[in-house]
């Protein structure tokens, strides 16, 4: 087993096996049903694998209020995300504590069952101000959460069906299963890495820094939903398999996918990030640049202020902070303000917008930004895509 405890101390495993299973799958037929789609079942997944633990279900209201007030849940074990089952107000009246319901997918397949604890009605601005740190409609985590109910059903779920990967099946693994290859190789600290992003250059640079210190480097993209404007997961998996295999030591990376949605909560969201990441196995976590950010909501550093502001034994994981790194024309080299003396017109940035539209066109971006190999396959990938 891997040395780091999973958060709260215990690997969650609520996925329901052999006769158990069938049993629950035959009680389903006459439970009342809530229908969920992709988001949920994802959510309910990673539950059901322990990937958050320690949650065990969909936030009971003491845990979300807790969780919206104070990043924590209301034991006091640090989590900054509501997880949430938000229904219909008449899926609701149907509905009440104490009461088993089935989570069925748009795709008629029973996903799950949960044991109701608590059902509330929230204010999804105070949500959206506690969490987003912003009101704004226009920002893509605070519109999701407006397109949802403000209803919510917590209670712990037990996981009956799991939604398989339409692509790149060899890269899911349960955090049992992370926890256990990491131990194999004799790997006593691993570093993890989010992204939602193509690897480039400056994402290069800040994990091999990582990975001089640290045994090996998890690189764990999320897969799940992310906006429309993101490169697509398809694409993203087949440039970072070329970049693994062109420029990293096999013996000292793993490739495994996070398959959870992107929330754009900025600073919250890096303290969720590096929770799950411990979850999985990781010892360190990294947190570059505006991590987990969207637009301008959040300043540059504010989520590494967040985790500092954390006391360390709370979070249970170390988390490596880096600077905004770029490639320095007078260097000759990848750096940060803190090892490059030279002037801002010496360093390349390009800005995601710009790199989206070269690649659209068909451009490769400088080498000092983008291996070449990453940016062949984004062109591909992208071509004709909107910028
Ligand atoms: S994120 O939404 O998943 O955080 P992205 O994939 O761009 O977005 O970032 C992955 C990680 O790399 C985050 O920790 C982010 O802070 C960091 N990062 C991205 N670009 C840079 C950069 N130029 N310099 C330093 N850190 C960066």
């Amino acid at each position: 087993m891997s040395s780091i405890k999973p958060h709260g101390g215990v690997l969650v495993n609520r996925i329901a096996a052999g006769s158990e299973r069938e049993a629950l799958l035959a009680e389903a037929t006459s439970l009342t049903s809530i229908i969920v789609n992709n988001w949920t079942i994802s959510d309910l997944d990673l539950i059901g694998v322990g990937a958050f633990s320690p949650l065990t279900g969909f936030l009971n209201e003491a845990d979300y209020r807790s969780v919206v007030e104070r990043m924590r849940l209301a034991d006091g074990t640090v989590w900054s995300i509501p997880i949430t089952l938000a229904v219909e107000e008449a899926k609701a009246a149907e509905l009440s504590a104490g009461q088993r319901a089935a989570l069925v997918g748009e795709d008629g397949i029973v996903y799950a069952v949960i044991d109701i604890d608590s059902i509330y009605s929230v204010d999804q601005k105070h949500e959206a101000v506690n969490v987003f740190k912003t009101a704004d409609a226009e920002h893509p985590g605070v519109a999701k959460l407006y397109s949802r109910p403000s209803t919510y059903v917590g209670g712990a779920i037990t996981v009956l069906n799991r939604p398989v990967p339409e692509k790149f099946n060899e890269f899911y693994f349960d955090p049992a299963e992370t926890r256990r290859i990491f131990a194999e190789k004799g790997w006593k600290t691993v570093v993890g890495f989010q992204t939602r992003n193509p690897v480039h250059r400056a994402h290069e640079y800040i994990q091999k820094c990582a990975m001089e210190i640290v045994d090996a480097l998890f690189l764990n993209p999320l897969v799940g939903e992310t906006k429309s404007d993101d490169v697509p997961a398809n694409v993203r998996m087949k440039s970072y398999i070329a970049l693994l295999e062109n420029y990293y030591p096999a013996d000292r990376t793993f490739l495994g996918v996070f398959p959870a949605a992107m929330r754009y909560a900025g600073p919250r969201e890096a303290i969720f990030h590096a929770m799950v990441r411990k979850n999985y196995g990781c010892t360190h976590f990294i947190v570059g640049r505006d991590h987990a950010g969207v637009g301008d909501y959040y300043g540059t550093y504010e989520a590494q202020e967040l985790l500092r502001s954390f006391p360390a034994e709370d979070l249970g994981i170390t988390p490596l902070f880096f600077e905004h790194s770029f490639f320095c024309t007078k260097c000759g080299n990848m750096a940060s303000s803190k090892t490059c003396p030279h002037d801002k017109a010496d360093h390349l940035t390009l800005s995601g917008t710009k790199v989206r539209a070269l690649l659209r066109d068909g451009v490769c971006p400088p080498p000092e930004f983008s291996r070449p190999e990453v940016a062949k396959i984004l062109i591909e990938g992208m071509s004709g895509q909107p910028v």
